[in-house]
């Protein structure tokens, strides 16, 4: 079982779909904590209703990232729960160098696009008012960029004509669910691996 945890900001339909995967054995991982940078994430009710571990961390001074003394709050945390690998589920601060090189390609990260079209916020949003016909999720190992590293699996979905910013981000977030933990699958499994850019040992499964 790989000791997986978790960080995110917000309402945690990644976690509990990957907790529920776990729990129905087809996820060969043990979600052992729930990390959030912010005390009223629902991610953390979520955790807390299944007794995982679920802990509220201070990442002050800064705003957006991952460092200095949060980071440092964060590493330990990870060190008592014994996590060996991380799945950033809707976490909306940047990782930087302490967590990468402590955790080096066992950081994956579910984006709401098909990357590298629209990295960073609200992405759906921003496809939607880009005009693009089709959007999706990109399951992808953390780097130091933002949403850059490289890809393990990807799916479309069509961008229809009477889509608002809610209906669309709906519609990728049920395809999330479904990705996100066969993706985890697949490296607990320890079957992919990074070759430059690629990533291989994905199989061509719909998920
Ligand atoms: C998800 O749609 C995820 O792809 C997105 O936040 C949402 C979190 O929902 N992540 C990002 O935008 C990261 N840049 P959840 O808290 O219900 O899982």
């Amino acid at each position: 079982m790989l000791r997986l945890a978790v960080l995110g900001s917000g309402s945690g339909t990644n976690f509990q779909s990957i907790l529920d995967a776990a729990r129905a054995g087809a996820l060969d991982a043990e979600p052992v904590c729930v990390l959030s940078d912010r005390a009223d994430a629902f991610i953390l009710e979520r955790a807390r209703r299944a007794g995982v571990p679920a802990h509220a961390f201070d990442a002050a001074p800064y705003r957006t990232k991952l460092e200095g003394a949060g980071e440092a709050r964060v590493l330990a945390l990870l060190k008592d729960h014994g996590a060996e690998a991380i799945a950033l589920a809707g976490f909306m601060r940047i990782v930087k160098r302490g967590l990468l090189e402590a955790y080096r390609g066992r950081i994956v990260n579910i984006h709401p696009s098909l990357l590298p079209a629209f990295p960073g916020l609200e992405a759906w949003r921003q496809a939607l008012d880009y005009g693009a016909k089709v959007a999706g999720c990109t399951v992808h190992f953390v780097d130091e960029g933002t949403d850059t590293g490289p890809i393990i699996a990807q799916r479309a979905v069509p961008i229809l004509d009477g889509d608002t910013p809610d209906s669309l981000h709906a519609r990728i977030q049920a395809v999330e669910h479904r990705l996100y933990p066969q993706t985890l699958q697949w490296m607990a499994r320890g079957q992919l691996r990074i070759e430059g850019r690629r990533v291989l040992g994905a199989p061509e499964t719909p998920a």
